[in-house]
Protein backbone atom coordinates (compact mmCIF):
# COMPACT_ATOMS: atom_id res chain seq x y z
CA UNK A 1 0.00 0.00 0.00
CA UNK A 2 1.46 3.08 -0.95
CA UNK A 3 0.28 5.97 1.54
CA UNK A 4 2.98 8.60 -0.26
CA UNK A 5 1.40 11.77 -1.39
CA UNK A 6 2.25 13.55 -4.32
CA UNK A 7 4.44 16.31 -3.57
CA UNK A 8 6.12 17.83 -6.55
CA UNK A 9 4.18 16.99 -10.16
CA UNK A 10 0.38 16.51 -11.13
CA UNK A 11 -0.39 13.22 -11.01
CA UNK A 12 -2.39 12.31 -14.54
CA UNK A 13 -5.11 10.22 -15.65
CA UNK A 14 -5.33 7.64 -18.50
CA UNK A 15 -6.77 9.45 -21.61
CA UNK A 16 -10.29 9.20 -21.68
CA UNK A 17 -11.09 9.18 -18.46
CA UNK A 18 -14.79 9.75 -17.66
CA UNK A 19 -15.10 13.30 -15.59
CA UNK A 20 -18.46 13.48 -14.17
CA UNK A 21 -20.82 14.87 -11.46
CA UNK A 22 -23.71 12.87 -10.04
CA UNK A 23 -27.41 13.37 -8.89
CA UNK A 24 -30.90 11.37 -8.03
CA UNK A 25 -34.27 12.43 -9.13
CA UNK A 26 -35.89 13.00 -5.95
CA UNK A 27 -32.98 14.97 -4.55
CA UNK A 28 -33.26 17.53 -7.57
CA UNK A 29 -36.18 17.58 -9.97
CA UNK A 30 -38.83 19.03 -7.52
CA UNK A 31 -42.00 18.61 -9.65
CA UNK A 32 -43.60 15.34 -7.13
CA UNK A 33 -46.95 15.22 -9.09
CA UNK A 34 -46.04 16.95 -12.66
CA UNK A 35 -47.08 15.42 -15.81
CA UNK A 36 -48.97 11.91 -13.93
CA UNK A 37 -46.20 11.36 -12.24
CA UNK A 38 -46.66 9.20 -9.60
CA UNK A 39 -46.17 8.89 -5.67
CA UNK A 40 -42.98 8.05 -4.58
CA UNK A 41 -42.54 6.16 -1.53
CA UNK A 42 -40.26 9.63 -1.23
CA UNK A 43 -42.52 11.89 -1.41
CA UNK A 44 -45.00 9.82 1.15
CA UNK A 45 -42.34 9.90 3.63
CA UNK A 46 -41.30 13.17 3.44
CA UNK A 47 -44.70 14.75 3.90
CA UNK A 48 -45.11 12.74 7.42
CA UNK A 49 -44.09 14.82 9.89
CA UNK A 50 -41.06 14.49 11.95
CA UNK A 51 -39.20 12.43 9.01
CA UNK A 52 -37.28 14.54 7.49
CA UNK A 53 -35.34 17.77 9.55
CA UNK A 54 -37.32 20.80 8.89
CA UNK A 55 -40.34 19.28 7.72
CA UNK A 56 -38.82 19.60 4.07
CA UNK A 57 -39.58 17.82 0.89
CA UNK A 58 -38.43 17.40 -2.61
CA UNK A 59 -41.76 18.90 -4.21
CA UNK A 60 -39.81 21.35 -5.48
CA UNK A 61 -36.14 20.54 -4.29
CA UNK A 62 -33.58 22.12 -7.24
CA UNK A 63 -36.80 22.21 -9.83
CA UNK A 64 -34.32 20.71 -12.60
CA UNK A 65 -37.58 18.84 -13.77
CA UNK A 66 -38.02 22.49 -15.50
CA UNK A 67 -33.67 23.49 -15.17
CA UNK A 68 -32.49 20.84 -16.88
CA UNK A 69 -31.13 22.31 -19.79
CA UNK A 70 -29.65 25.09 -17.36
CA UNK A 71 -28.22 22.20 -15.26
CA UNK A 72 -27.04 20.90 -18.65
CA UNK A 73 -25.12 24.13 -19.03
CA UNK A 74 -23.37 24.21 -16.05
CA UNK A 75 -22.29 20.84 -16.49
CA UNK A 76 -20.81 21.95 -20.51
CA UNK A 77 -19.49 24.83 -18.76
CA UNK A 78 -17.79 23.05 -16.21
CA UNK A 79 -16.27 20.59 -18.88
CA UNK A 80 -17.71 17.49 -17.84
CA UNK A 81 -17.79 14.57 -20.03
CA UNK A 82 -20.31 12.65 -18.29
CA UNK A 83 -23.54 13.32 -16.08
CA UNK A 84 -25.14 10.73 -13.68
CA UNK A 85 -28.69 11.29 -12.98
CA UNK A 86 -31.59 8.50 -11.78
CA UNK A 87 -34.62 8.26 -13.34
CA UNK A 88 -37.67 8.68 -11.35
CA UNK A 89 -39.42 5.19 -11.43
CA UNK A 90 -42.81 6.64 -10.68
CA UNK A 91 -42.69 9.31 -13.45
CA UNK A 92 -42.47 6.33 -15.92
CA UNK A 93 -45.14 4.11 -14.51
CA UNK A 94 -47.16 5.93 -11.71
CA UNK A 95 -48.34 2.76 -10.73
CA UNK A 96 -45.12 1.13 -10.69
CA UNK A 97 -46.55 -1.41 -13.45
CA UNK A 98 -48.73 -1.33 -15.75
CA UNK A 99 -49.61 2.23 -17.56
CA UNK A 100 -46.57 3.43 -18.91
CA UNK A 101 -46.70 7.58 -18.43
CA UNK A 102 -45.38 8.67 -21.99
CA UNK A 103 -44.70 12.53 -20.42
CA UNK A 104 -42.55 11.07 -17.61
CA UNK A 105 -40.82 8.95 -20.26
CA UNK A 106 -40.42 12.27 -22.68
CA UNK A 107 -38.95 14.05 -20.03
CA UNK A 108 -35.74 12.19 -19.92
CA UNK A 109 -35.74 11.63 -23.41
CA UNK A 110 -35.04 15.47 -23.63
CA UNK A 111 -32.69 15.29 -20.68
CA UNK A 112 -30.56 12.65 -22.53
CA UNK A 113 -30.40 15.38 -25.76
CA UNK A 114 -29.81 18.05 -23.52
CA UNK A 115 -26.75 16.41 -22.83
CA UNK A 116 -26.18 14.88 -26.09
CA UNK A 117 -25.84 18.65 -27.43
CA UNK A 118 -23.51 19.88 -25.16
CA UNK A 119 -21.43 16.26 -25.59
CA UNK A 120 -22.19 15.10 -22.46
CA UNK A 121 -22.14 11.23 -22.50
CA UNK A 122 -25.35 10.50 -20.13
CA UNK A 123 -25.29 7.94 -17.11
CA UNK A 124 -28.31 7.02 -15.90
CA UNK A 125 -29.45 4.80 -12.54
CA UNK A 126 -32.85 2.80 -12.28
CA UNK A 127 -33.10 3.11 -9.18
CA UNK A 128 -32.04 6.00 -6.34
CA UNK A 129 -34.36 4.96 -3.86
CA UNK A 130 -38.13 6.43 -5.31
CA UNK A 131 -39.99 3.36 -5.32
CA UNK A 132 -43.37 4.07 -6.89
CA UNK A 133 -45.74 3.74 -3.70
CA UNK A 134 -48.44 1.98 -5.57
CA UNK A 135 -45.72 -1.18 -5.23
CA UNK A 136 -45.08 0.00 -1.94
CA UNK A 137 -48.22 -0.73 -0.92
CA UNK A 138 -48.03 -4.35 -2.14
CA UNK A 139 -45.09 -4.94 0.38
CA UNK A 140 -42.21 -2.80 -1.53
CA UNK A 141 -38.86 -4.70 -1.43
CA UNK A 142 -39.73 -7.25 1.00
CA UNK A 143 -42.26 -8.75 -1.83
CA UNK A 144 -40.46 -10.74 -4.38
CA UNK A 145 -42.85 -9.35 -7.38
CA UNK A 146 -41.17 -5.80 -7.08
CA UNK A 147 -38.02 -6.99 -8.33
CA UNK A 148 -40.14 -8.54 -11.49
CA UNK A 149 -41.58 -5.20 -11.99
CA UNK A 150 -38.30 -3.51 -11.80
CA UNK A 151 -37.35 -5.62 -14.78
CA UNK A 152 -40.23 -5.07 -16.48
CA UNK A 153 -39.84 -1.00 -16.19
CA UNK A 154 -36.28 -1.44 -17.19
CA UNK A 155 -37.18 -3.26 -20.56
CA UNK A 156 -39.07 0.10 -21.43
CA UNK A 157 -36.94 2.40 -20.44
CA UNK A 158 -34.19 0.69 -22.16
CA UNK A 159 -35.98 0.60 -25.23
CA UNK A 160 -36.67 4.31 -25.04
CA UNK A 161 -33.12 5.73 -23.95
CA UNK A 162 -31.08 2.89 -25.06
CA UNK A 163 -29.84 4.96 -28.03
CA UNK A 164 -29.28 8.16 -26.14
CA UNK A 165 -27.66 6.29 -22.53
CA UNK A 166 -23.75 5.72 -22.42
CA UNK A 167 -24.03 3.58 -19.21
CA UNK A 168 -27.05 2.03 -16.94
CA UNK A 169 -26.40 1.67 -13.38
CA UNK A 170 -29.67 -0.72 -12.04
CA UNK A 171 -29.80 -0.15 -7.92
CA UNK A 172 -28.09 2.77 -6.45
CA UNK A 173 -26.88 1.58 -2.72
CA UNK A 174 -29.09 -0.77 -2.00
CA UNK A 175 -27.56 -1.38 1.22
CA UNK A 176 -28.77 1.89 2.29
CA UNK A 177 -32.24 1.20 1.21
CA UNK A 178 -32.48 -2.08 2.90
CA UNK A 179 -30.69 -1.23 6.13
CA UNK A 180 -31.88 2.90 6.44
CA UNK A 181 -35.37 1.99 4.31
CA UNK A 182 -36.40 -1.03 6.62
CA UNK A 183 -34.35 -1.75 9.27
CA UNK A 184 -33.52 1.13 11.10
CA UNK A 185 -36.63 3.35 9.67
CA UNK A 186 -34.78 6.77 9.08
CA UNK A 187 -35.56 6.54 5.56
CA UNK A 188 -38.44 5.63 3.48
CA UNK A 189 -40.39 4.02 3.75
CA UNK A 190 -39.34 4.23 7.38
CA UNK A 191 -39.80 0.24 8.45
CA UNK A 192 -38.28 -0.95 11.53
CA UNK A 193 -37.90 -5.15 10.78
CA UNK A 194 -35.21 -6.87 10.81
CA UNK A 195 -36.85 -9.58 8.87
CA UNK A 196 -38.28 -7.50 6.54
CA UNK A 197 -34.56 -5.81 5.67
CA UNK A 198 -33.09 -9.57 5.12
CA UNK A 199 -36.05 -10.00 2.48
CA UNK A 200 -35.26 -6.69 0.87
CA UNK A 201 -32.23 -7.08 0.17
CA UNK A 202 -32.39 -10.43 -2.08
CA UNK A 203 -34.92 -9.06 -3.90
CA UNK A 204 -33.15 -5.83 -4.60
CA UNK A 205 -30.03 -7.90 -5.80
CA UNK A 206 -32.85 -10.35 -7.58
CA UNK A 207 -34.02 -6.94 -9.19
CA UNK A 208 -30.23 -5.99 -10.12
CA UNK A 209 -29.75 -9.26 -11.73
CA UNK A 210 -33.55 -9.03 -13.73
CA UNK A 211 -33.18 -5.69 -14.89
CA UNK A 212 -29.44 -6.14 -15.98
CA UNK A 213 -31.12 -8.87 -18.27
CA UNK A 214 -33.95 -7.33 -18.92
CA UNK A 215 -31.37 -4.01 -20.45
CA UNK A 216 -29.18 -6.08 -22.38
CA UNK A 217 -31.99 -7.75 -24.09
CA UNK A 218 -32.95 -4.17 -25.35
CA UNK A 219 -30.37 -1.89 -25.32
CA UNK A 220 -28.13 -1.76 -28.76
CA UNK A 221 -24.88 -3.07 -28.27
CA UNK A 222 -22.30 -2.59 -26.36
CA UNK A 223 -24.46 -1.40 -23.65
CA UNK A 224 -22.78 -1.18 -20.32
CA UNK A 225 -24.54 -2.08 -17.33
CA UNK A 226 -23.16 -2.19 -14.18
CA UNK A 227 -24.42 -1.61 -10.08
CA UNK A 228 -23.43 1.00 -7.93
CA UNK A 229 -22.45 0.22 -4.29
CA UNK A 230 -21.68 1.89 -0.98
CA UNK A 231 -18.30 0.57 -0.10
CA UNK A 232 -16.47 0.84 3.49
CA UNK A 233 -13.25 0.43 4.48
CA UNK A 234 -12.68 -1.15 8.02
CA UNK A 235 -10.14 0.08 9.63
CA UNK A 236 -8.37 -1.78 13.02
CA UNK A 237 -5.58 -0.25 15.02
CA UNK A 238 -2.05 -2.28 14.58
CA UNK A 239 -1.28 -2.83 18.09
CA UNK A 240 -4.50 -4.37 19.32
CA UNK A 241 -2.87 -4.82 22.66
CA UNK A 242 -3.86 -8.41 22.86
CA UNK A 243 -7.09 -8.36 21.03
CA UNK A 244 -5.71 -9.29 17.89
CA UNK A 245 -7.88 -11.92 17.06
CA UNK A 246 -11.00 -10.80 18.56
CA UNK A 247 -10.73 -8.05 16.12
CA UNK A 248 -10.05 -9.17 13.02
CA UNK A 249 -13.05 -11.35 13.43
CA UNK A 250 -14.88 -7.92 14.20
CA UNK A 251 -13.11 -7.01 11.19
CA UNK A 252 -14.35 -10.02 8.80
CA UNK A 253 -17.84 -9.66 10.30
CA UNK A 254 -17.75 -6.25 9.64
CA UNK A 255 -16.76 -6.00 6.25
CA UNK A 256 -19.17 -8.87 5.09
CA UNK A 257 -21.98 -6.64 6.70
CA UNK A 258 -21.12 -3.27 5.00
CA UNK A 259 -19.59 -4.57 1.70
CA UNK A 260 -19.76 -8.57 1.10
CA UNK A 261 -23.58 -8.62 1.54
CA UNK A 262 -23.54 -6.89 -1.82
CA UNK A 263 -20.36 -7.39 -3.54
CA UNK A 264 -20.48 -11.01 -2.87
CA UNK A 265 -23.72 -11.61 -4.49
CA UNK A 266 -22.79 -9.84 -7.97
CA UNK A 267 -19.19 -10.80 -8.11
CA UNK A 268 -19.61 -14.22 -7.29
CA UNK A 269 -23.23 -15.44 -6.78
CA UNK A 270 -23.19 -16.12 -2.91
CA UNK A 271 -23.72 -14.46 0.33
CA UNK A 272 -20.59 -14.44 2.44
CA UNK A 273 -19.74 -16.62 5.09
CA UNK A 274 -18.94 -13.98 7.41
CA UNK A 275 -21.94 -11.74 7.84
CA UNK A 276 -24.11 -11.56 10.83
CA UNK A 277 -26.97 -14.19 9.81
CA UNK A 278 -29.66 -12.06 10.50
CA UNK A 279 -28.65 -9.52 7.70
CA UNK A 280 -28.89 -12.54 5.23
CA UNK A 281 -32.17 -13.66 3.68
CA UNK A 282 -33.39 -16.71 4.74
CA UNK A 283 -33.41 -20.00 2.14
CA UNK A 284 -36.53 -20.27 1.51
CA UNK A 285 -36.17 -16.90 -0.28
CA UNK A 286 -33.53 -18.23 -2.77
CA UNK A 287 -34.84 -19.69 -5.21
CA UNK A 288 -33.80 -21.86 -8.08
CA UNK A 289 -31.45 -19.83 -10.02
CA UNK A 290 -31.72 -16.61 -8.41
CA UNK A 291 -27.70 -16.54 -7.56
CA UNK A 292 -26.99 -16.97 -11.19
CA UNK A 293 -28.98 -14.32 -12.05
CA UNK A 294 -27.71 -11.98 -9.57
CA UNK A 295 -24.29 -13.04 -10.76
CA UNK A 296 -24.73 -12.17 -14.45
CA UNK A 297 -21.21 -10.58 -15.34
CA UNK A 298 -21.37 -6.54 -14.90
CA UNK A 299 -19.94 -4.19 -17.59
CA UNK A 300 -18.50 -2.03 -14.56
CA UNK A 301 -18.89 -1.32 -11.03
CA UNK A 302 -19.79 2.32 -9.20
CA UNK A 303 -18.24 3.04 -6.38
CA UNK A 304 -19.74 5.14 -4.01
CA UNK A 305 -16.84 6.49 -1.33
CA UNK A 306 -17.55 8.45 1.91
CA UNK A 307 -15.78 7.31 5.11
CA UNK A 308 -14.41 4.03 6.12
CA UNK A 309 -15.25 2.49 9.46
CA UNK A 310 -12.43 2.21 12.82
CA UNK A 311 -13.05 -0.58 15.37
CA UNK A 312 -10.82 -1.19 18.59
CA UNK A 313 -11.66 -3.26 21.46
CA UNK A 314 -13.44 -2.24 24.15
CA UNK A 315 -16.92 -2.68 25.55
CA UNK A 316 -20.03 -2.36 23.60
CA UNK A 317 -22.21 -2.07 26.77
CA UNK A 318 -20.29 0.98 28.25
CA UNK A 319 -19.70 3.14 25.28
CA UNK A 320 -17.45 6.23 25.87
CA UNK A 321 -17.09 9.12 23.70
CA UNK A 322 -17.08 8.99 19.76
CA UNK A 323 -18.27 5.25 20.69
CA UNK A 324 -20.66 3.06 18.99
CA UNK A 325 -21.74 -0.20 19.19
CA UNK A 326 -20.50 -2.28 16.80
CA UNK A 327 -22.42 -3.28 13.48
CA UNK A 328 -21.04 -7.08 13.85
CA UNK A 329 -22.93 -7.54 17.56
CA UNK A 330 -19.93 -8.94 18.56
CA UNK A 331 -18.41 -8.35 22.02
CA UNK A 332 -15.18 -7.02 23.26
CA UNK A 333 -15.04 -4.58 20.35
CA UNK A 334 -16.11 -1.40 19.58
CA UNK A 335 -16.89 1.18 16.37
CA UNK A 336 -15.32 4.63 17.49
CA UNK A 337 -14.33 8.17 15.74
CA UNK A 338 -10.40 8.17 16.07
CA UNK A 339 -9.10 11.58 17.47
CA UNK A 340 -7.49 14.64 15.15
CA UNK A 341 -8.91 13.90 11.65
CA UNK A 342 -10.83 16.09 9.68
CA UNK A 343 -14.32 15.34 9.77
CA UNK A 344 -17.23 17.01 7.08
CA UNK A 345 -20.42 19.11 8.33
CA UNK A 346 -22.35 15.63 8.11
CA UNK A 347 -19.65 14.11 11.07
CA UNK A 348 -18.34 11.85 7.86
CA UNK A 349 -14.19 10.95 8.31
CA UNK A 350 -12.49 12.93 5.87
CA UNK A 351 -10.21 9.78 4.83
CA UNK A 352 -8.94 9.91 0.96
CA UNK A 353 -6.65 6.31 1.92
CA UNK A 354 -9.55 4.59 2.04
CA UNK A 355 -10.78 5.25 -1.40
CA UNK A 356 -6.78 4.50 -2.52
CA UNK A 357 -7.12 0.93 -1.05
CA UNK A 358 -10.56 0.12 -2.02
CA UNK A 359 -9.92 0.70 -5.37
CA UNK A 360 -6.93 -1.53 -5.00
CA UNK A 361 -8.89 -4.23 -3.60
CA UNK A 362 -11.48 -4.10 -5.85
CA UNK A 363 -9.32 -4.62 -8.92
CA UNK A 364 -7.58 -7.46 -6.94
CA UNK A 365 -10.91 -9.09 -6.04
CA UNK A 366 -12.73 -8.52 -9.62
CA UNK A 367 -9.58 -8.07 -11.96
CA UNK A 368 -10.68 -6.60 -14.94
CA UNK A 369 -13.59 -5.09 -14.17
CA UNK A 370 -13.93 -1.30 -14.76
CA UNK A 371 -14.38 1.12 -11.92
CA UNK A 372 -16.34 4.31 -11.79
CA UNK A 373 -16.34 6.31 -8.45
CA UNK A 374 -20.17 7.34 -9.45
CA UNK A 375 -20.27 9.12 -5.87
CA UNK A 376 -17.59 11.06 -3.88
CA UNK A 377 -17.97 14.17 -2.10
CA UNK A 378 -18.76 16.27 1.27
CA UNK A 379 -21.08 18.49 2.97
CA UNK A 380 -19.92 21.65 3.95
CA UNK A 381 -20.61 25.02 5.76
CA UNK A 382 -21.41 26.98 2.43
CA UNK A 383 -22.48 30.67 2.12
CA UNK A 384 -22.54 33.14 -0.07
CA UNK A 385 -19.58 36.03 0.56
CA UNK A 386 -20.28 39.81 0.07
CA UNK A 387 -19.25 38.98 -3.58
CA UNK A 388 -21.83 36.69 -4.27
CA UNK A 389 -19.17 33.86 -4.91
CA UNK A 390 -18.86 30.57 -2.73
CA UNK A 391 -15.49 30.21 -1.75
CA UNK A 392 -15.94 26.07 -0.22
CA UNK A 393 -12.19 25.45 0.63
CA UNK A 394 -13.40 22.73 2.61
CA UNK A 395 -14.50 21.09 -0.37
CA UNK A 396 -11.81 21.92 -2.84
CA UNK A 397 -9.40 20.56 -0.08
CA UNK A 398 -11.76 17.31 0.32
CA UNK A 399 -11.99 16.77 -3.91
CA UNK A 400 -8.55 17.69 -4.23
CA UNK A 401 -7.02 14.79 -1.88
CA UNK A 402 -9.42 12.40 -3.22
CA UNK A 403 -8.77 12.94 -6.57
CA UNK A 404 -4.75 12.53 -5.95
CA UNK A 405 -5.81 9.26 -3.95
CA UNK A 406 -8.09 8.08 -6.96
CA UNK A 407 -5.02 8.65 -9.06
CA UNK A 408 -2.31 7.17 -7.28
CA UNK A 409 -4.60 3.86 -6.99
CA UNK A 410 -4.44 3.71 -10.90
CA UNK A 411 -1.22 4.53 -11.23
CA UNK A 412 -0.47 1.31 -8.69
CA UNK A 413 -2.86 -0.58 -10.42
CA UNK A 414 -6.54 0.03 -10.11
CA UNK A 415 -9.29 -0.23 -12.91
CA UNK A 416 -10.53 3.29 -12.80
CA UNK A 417 -12.40 4.61 -15.39
CA UNK A 418 -14.47 7.61 -14.07
CA UNK A 419 -15.24 10.16 -10.96
CA UNK A 420 -18.17 11.56 -10.83
CA UNK A 421 -18.34 13.87 -7.71
CA UNK A 422 -21.40 14.02 -5.44
CA UNK A 423 -23.19 16.24 -6.31
CA UNK A 424 -23.62 18.50 -9.44
CA UNK A 425 -26.11 20.55 -6.90
CA UNK A 426 -26.83 21.53 -3.36
CA UNK A 427 -30.53 19.44 -3.17
CA UNK A 428 -32.46 17.61 -1.20
CA UNK A 429 -30.19 15.46 1.17
CA UNK A 430 -32.57 13.00 2.21
CA UNK A 431 -33.73 12.66 6.29
CA UNK A 432 -31.37 15.55 6.54
CA UNK A 433 -33.50 17.65 3.95
CA UNK A 434 -31.96 20.84 2.54
CA UNK A 435 -29.61 21.20 6.03
CA UNK A 436 -26.22 19.31 4.18
CA UNK A 437 -24.66 21.33 1.27
CA UNK A 438 -23.13 18.79 -1.01
CA UNK A 439 -22.67 20.95 -4.54
CA UNK A 440 -20.17 22.05 -6.45
CA UNK A 441 -22.53 24.66 -7.70
CA UNK A 442 -24.55 25.78 -4.82
CA UNK A 443 -28.42 26.47 -4.62
CA UNK A 444 -30.25 29.66 -3.38
CA UNK A 445 -33.40 27.41 -2.98
CA UNK A 446 -35.43 30.66 -2.65
CA UNK A 447 -34.71 31.89 -6.02
CA UNK A 448 -33.23 28.62 -7.66
CA UNK A 449 -30.29 30.42 -8.72
CA UNK A 450 -27.47 28.38 -9.26
CA UNK A 451 -23.80 29.63 -7.92
CA UNK A 452 -21.23 27.40 -9.39
CA UNK A 453 -18.57 27.23 -5.68
CA UNK A 454 -14.62 27.20 -5.85
CA UNK A 455 -14.85 23.48 -5.81
CA UNK A 456 -16.66 23.19 -9.38
CA UNK A 457 -13.76 25.55 -10.69
CA UNK A 458 -10.98 22.90 -9.30
CA UNK A 459 -12.97 20.18 -10.38
CA UNK A 460 -13.40 21.89 -14.13
CA UNK A 461 -9.59 22.37 -13.84
CA UNK A 462 -8.64 18.57 -12.74
CA UNK A 463 -10.75 17.80 -15.98
CA UNK A 464 -9.51 19.68 -18.67
CA UNK A 465 -5.84 18.55 -17.19
CA UNK A 466 -6.74 14.91 -16.48
CA UNK A 467 -4.55 15.81 -13.94
CA UNK A 468 -4.74 16.34 -10.30
CA UNK A 469 -2.20 19.22 -9.32
CA UNK A 470 0.24 18.51 -6.56
CA UNK A 471 -0.85 18.29 -3.10
CA UNK A 472 0.21 21.27 -0.97
CA UNK A 473 3.32 20.47 1.58
CA UNK A 474 0.84 20.90 4.50
CA UNK A 475 -2.92 21.55 4.87
CA UNK A 476 -3.70 24.12 6.61
CA UNK A 477 -5.80 23.59 9.93
CA UNK A 478 -9.10 24.70 8.50
CA UNK A 479 -11.80 27.14 10.46
CA UNK A 480 -10.01 29.35 11.29
CA UNK A 481 -8.86 32.47 9.46
CA UNK A 482 -5.00 33.57 8.91
CA UNK A 483 -5.11 29.46 7.92
CA UNK A 484 -8.10 29.83 5.15
CA UNK A 485 -6.77 33.09 3.71
CA UNK A 486 -3.08 31.33 3.30
CA UNK A 487 -5.12 28.18 1.63
CA UNK A 488 -7.25 30.90 -0.80
CA UNK A 489 -3.52 32.50 -1.45
CA UNK A 490 -1.31 29.42 -1.97
CA UNK A 491 -3.74 26.80 -3.72
CA UNK A 492 -3.25 26.12 -7.82
CA UNK A 493 -0.39 29.03 -7.85
CA UNK A 494 -1.68 32.10 -8.91
CA UNK A 495 -4.60 33.69 -9.51
CA UNK A 496 -5.38 31.06 -6.96
CA UNK A 497 -8.98 30.15 -6.17
CA UNK A 498 -10.92 32.07 -8.58
CA UNK A 499 -12.68 34.78 -6.89
CA UNK A 500 -11.26 34.08 -3.43
CA UNK A 501 -10.51 36.91 -1.26
CA UNK A 502 -8.45 36.82 2.02
CA UNK A 503 -11.34 38.11 4.36
CA UNK A 504 -13.47 35.32 3.17
CA UNK A 505 -14.10 33.14 6.39
CA UNK A 506 -16.52 30.18 6.91
CA UNK A 507 -16.91 30.06 10.55
CA UNK A 508 -17.78 26.47 11.61
CA UNK A 509 -19.45 26.20 14.79
CA UNK A 510 -20.07 22.57 16.06
CA UNK A 511 -24.18 21.95 16.20
CA UNK A 512 -26.27 24.93 17.58
CA UNK A 513 -23.71 27.34 18.14
CA UNK A 514 -23.85 28.35 14.88
CA UNK A 515 -27.24 29.34 15.06
CA UNK A 516 -26.26 31.11 18.36
CA UNK A 517 -23.78 32.96 16.72
CA UNK A 518 -26.01 34.31 14.09
CA UNK A 519 -28.41 35.63 16.70
CA UNK A 520 -25.58 37.45 18.40
CA UNK A 521 -23.99 38.97 15.68
CA UNK A 522 -27.26 40.16 13.46
CA UNK A 523 -29.53 42.80 14.71
CA UNK A 524 -32.92 41.46 14.90
CA UNK A 525 -34.33 43.07 12.58
CA UNK A 526 -32.47 42.00 10.04
CA UNK A 527 -33.70 39.08 10.88
CA UNK A 528 -37.27 39.77 10.47
CA UNK A 529 -36.50 41.31 7.20
CA UNK A 530 -35.09 38.13 5.99
CA UNK A 531 -37.32 36.08 7.15
CA UNK A 532 -40.15 37.58 5.68
CA UNK A 533 -38.25 38.01 2.43
CA UNK A 534 -37.87 34.01 2.37
CA UNK A 535 -41.49 34.01 3.02
CA UNK A 536 -42.48 35.77 0.47
CA UNK A 537 -40.66 33.95 -1.92
CA UNK A 538 -41.82 31.01 -0.89
CA UNK A 539 -45.65 32.37 -1.16
CA UNK A 540 -44.87 33.95 -4.74
CA UNK A 541 -44.08 30.33 -5.92
CA UNK A 542 -47.65 29.27 -4.69
CA UNK A 543 -45.94 26.28 -3.07
CA UNK A 544 -44.38 25.38 0.13
CA UNK A 545 -41.02 24.42 0.38
CA UNK A 546 -39.04 23.18 3.10
CA UNK A 547 -35.86 24.32 0.36
CA UNK A 548 -36.80 28.18 1.19
CA UNK A 549 -36.57 27.31 4.85
CA UNK A 550 -32.78 27.58 5.20
CA UNK A 551 -31.01 31.31 4.68
CA UNK A 552 -27.54 32.03 4.87
CA UNK A 553 -27.34 34.99 6.52
CA UNK A 554 -23.92 37.15 6.40
CA UNK A 555 -22.60 39.25 8.95
CA UNK A 556 -19.79 41.49 8.99
CA UNK A 557 -17.41 41.29 11.50
CA UNK A 558 -15.95 44.88 11.34
CA UNK A 559 -19.21 46.01 12.64
CA UNK A 560 -18.35 44.38 15.92
CA UNK A 561 -19.24 40.53 16.61
CA UNK A 562 -15.47 39.75 17.69
CA UNK A 563 -16.76 40.12 21.28
CA UNK A 564 -19.86 37.91 20.85
CA UNK A 565 -17.97 35.57 18.33
CA UNK A 566 -14.97 35.41 21.52
CA UNK A 567 -17.60 34.62 24.05
CA UNK A 568 -18.26 31.22 21.76
CA UNK A 569 -14.83 30.39 22.00
CA UNK A 570 -14.22 30.90 18.22
CA UNK A 571 -11.14 32.87 17.45
CA UNK A 572 -11.83 34.87 14.34
CA UNK A 573 -9.06 37.70 14.20
CA UNK A 574 -10.62 39.55 11.64
CA UNK A 575 -12.98 39.53 8.24
CA UNK A 576 -16.24 38.34 8.14
CA UNK A 577 -18.12 36.18 9.83
CA UNK A 578 -20.71 33.65 8.31
CA UNK A 579 -23.01 31.29 10.11
CA UNK A 580 -26.14 29.93 9.11
CA UNK A 581 -29.76 30.63 10.33
CA UNK A 582 -32.58 28.75 9.97
CA UNK A 583 -35.90 30.53 9.25
CA UNK A 584 -38.96 28.96 10.90
CA UNK A 585 -40.91 27.36 8.40
CA UNK A 586 -43.71 28.99 6.64
CA UNK A 587 -46.69 27.51 6.66
CA UNK A 588 -50.21 28.59 4.75
C1 LIG B 1 -25.34 8.66 -0.80
C2 LIG B 1 -26.54 8.78 -1.69
C3 LIG B 1 -26.69 10.13 -2.32
C4 LIG B 1 -26.33 11.24 -1.38
C5 LIG B 1 -24.99 10.99 -0.74
C6 LIG B 1 -24.53 12.07 0.20
O1 LIG B 1 -25.56 7.66 0.14
O2 LIG B 1 -26.48 7.82 -2.71
O3 LIG B 1 -28.00 10.23 -2.81
O4 LIG B 1 -27.33 11.44 -0.47
O5 LIG B 1 -25.02 9.78 -0.04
Amino acid sequence: MSTETSHGEPLAFPPGFLWGAATAAYQIEGAADADGKGPSVWDTFSHTPGKVRGGDTGDIACDSYRRYREDADLLSSLGLSAYRFSISWPRVFPDGTGQLNQAGLDYYRALADALAERGIAATATLFHWDLPQALQDRGGWVARDTALRFADYAAAVGAALGDRVARWITLNEPLVVANNGYRTGVHAPGLRDMDAAAAVTHHLLLGHGLAAAALRAVLPSPADVGITLNLTPVRVPADANGSGEALERARLVTDACLNGVFLDPVLSGRYPEHALPALLPPDRLIENGDMETIAAPLDFLGVNYYQPVHLRPGDPDNLRRDEEAPLSGLGGVVQYRPDGMAQTAMDWLVDPEGLYELLLRLSKDAPGLPLYVTENGCAAEDYVNPDGAVNDLERVRFLHLHLDAAARAIRDGANLSGYFVWSLLDNFEWAWGYQKRFGIVFVDFGTQRRIPKASSAFLADVARANAVPPLPASWPRLGLAPELVERAGDFGGEPGIPGGRPRDVAVRVPGQAAVQAFHLVQPPDQVRARAARAAGQVRERGRLTGGADEHLVLADHAAGPGAALARLGIPLPRATAVTRHLVPPVRG
